[in-house]
């Protein structure tokens, strides 16, 4: 029997690993579009957990080992989960010039969270993302698995706090 090592493996179900497959393509799944490939993941995500980083081992054709000491050796990657609810603000083109820089900002302001960062109290988890291939719908986010479009800063603001606030 021959594998496909190129292949690649989804970690799960979820639509997001289409980005992290796409991201790999990009790289033609060489073991050099590791840290790359890292990014995307944890950018969609919002971190790095076992089967992410097996099936980023068995797609670039690395060791588990390798990828798991590359994720563990930048402080800038995460291994553990970030908090309660997660969102991530789409940052591609299209969204960005619909004010995304101003909105980050007003998150910033608003909820003390910025891109990569989790909320004090650990309910929210704020990522930006590069695109999730949308773009007809700018202003994209996704809250916890829902990619939700044509979004106007106010509506992302007020789901966020909503996010936010219900469990207190
Ligand atoms: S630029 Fe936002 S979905 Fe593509």
């Amino acid at each position: 029997m021959i594998l496909d090592f190129r292949k690649p493996l989804p970690a799960s179900a979820d639509r997001r690993w289409k980005i992290v497959q796409a991201e790999m393509r990009r790289h033609g799944y060489a073991p050099t579009g590791l840290i790359e490939v890292l990014h995307v993941v944890q950018d969609t995500f919002g971190y790095l957990d076992r089967d992410s980083l097996q099936s980023i081992a068995h797609s670039l054709r690395l060791p588990l080992s390798k990828v798991y000491g590359v994720a563990t050796f930048y402080h800038d990657f995460k291994i553990n989960p970030p908090g309660q609810h997660q969102c991530s603000v789409c940052t591609g083109s299209a969204c960005y010039i619909q004010g995304v820089p101003e909105l980050l900002e007003r998150i910033e302001q608003e909820l003390g969270v910025r891109p990569e960062e989790t909320t004090a109290d650990g309910k929210l988890h704020l990522s930006a993302v590069r695109c999730f291939g949308a773009c007809g719908l700018a202003l994209v986010a996704m809250f916890d698995d829902k990619i939700v479009g044509k979004l106007t800063q106010d509506e992302l603001v007020a789901r966020l706090k909503e996010m936010v606030h219900h469990d207190s």
